[in-house]
């Protein structure tokens, strides 16, 4: 099976404003990156900060092109520009700040915006929203202002204009970093819902090793490379490396830890609180 995103040796540097006319490249922050991505995965890309995740995220949606390398999105090059409505239709992208993402006065009328700036049908459109405000949770919010919901909610607003374009795959860049905690595991709970339910290929791109308990599939990134690629409980093997690696261990790993040093026979699947307590008390 041909992967949805293939990315394949990319090297990325963004120009140098300041230096318009000197021929002085400039230094790559995506360094000879290959990865596939399968229809139906779900990723978390962790890193910390200029790692390149965002980087490589506006690559896969052609709001970036490789310098060198090719990003293939259903086989479709990015570098094509025929292929680009394509592309973005396919892939797309929740940011750290929702209110970038809304425009429209009220919820409904923001969630369809994006279908209604395409032309489609009124009938198809109206179909669509009612999907995807059901899908996030948000029906009951319709007729309010974006401006009256709260972060977690706007952040559900975004989500749904989103969905309403019915993309194979979302990528969210650090999309519950600007939410309280309560709001964060919701949307994080919603991500992995929406992944079971449509079949999604998702994306969720956090400094938060937290976040990737439920993934998949998690992706370390350092210095513009791939470093780390596998299921959780292999990443989550070795917590001096993500140490090292200037990643915030999450207290339930930091509890396994200290209940193996104490000669408690902890499985690696044990990266959860109900994960740990299944395994002590069944
Ligand atoms: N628009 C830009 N122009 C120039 N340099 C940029 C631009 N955006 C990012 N960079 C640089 O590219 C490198 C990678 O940045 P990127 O935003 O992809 O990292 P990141 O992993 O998403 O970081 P963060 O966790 O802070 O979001 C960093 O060194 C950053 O300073
Ligand atoms: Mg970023």
């Amino acid at each position: 099976m041909s992967p949805l995103l293939d990315i394949q040796n990319v090297i990325y540097g963004y120009p140098v404003p300041t230096r318009p006319h000197e021929n002085s490249p400039s230094i790559p922050v995506l360094r000879d990156l290959s990865l596939q991505i399968q229809e139906g995965e779900y990723i978390v890309l962790l890193g910390h900060n200029g790692s390149g995740k965002s980087t490589l995220a506006r690559l896969c949606n052609a709001l970036l092109l490789p310098d060198r390398g090719h990003v293939l999105v259903d086989g479709h090059d990015t570098r094509d520009a025929a292929q680009v409505r394509t592309i973005r239709d396919c892939v797309g992208m929740v940011f750290q700040n929702p209110d970038n993402q809304l425009i429209a006065t009220v919820v409904e009328d923001d969630v369809a915006w994006s279908l209604a700036v395409r032309g489609w049908p009124r009938a198809m459109i109206k179909e669509r929203v009612e999907a995807a405000m059901a899908a996030v949770g948000i029906s009951h919010l319709r007729d309010l202002p974006p401006s009256k919901l709260s972060g977690g909610q706007r952040q559900r607003v975004a989500l749904a204009g989103i969905l309403a374009l019915r993309p194979r795959c979302i990528i969210t860049d650090e999309a519950t970093s600007m939410l309280d905690p309560l709001s964060r595991q919701e949307i994080t709970a919603l991500l992995h819902q929406l992944h079971q339910e449509q079949k999604l290929t998702l994306i969720q791109i956090t400094h938060l090793l937290e976040e990737a308990a439920l993934a998949q599939r998690v992706i370390v990134m350092e210095q513009g490379q791939v470093i780390l690629d596998g299921p959780p409980a292999t990443i989550f093997r070795d917590l001096d490396l993500l140490r090292d690696l200037k990643l915030e261990i999450p207290e339930p790993l930091l509890l396994a830890e200290r209940l193996r040093r104490a000669g408690v026979p902890l499985s690696s699947r044990a990266i959860t609180l109900s994960a740990i307590a299944e395994e002590l008390a069944p």
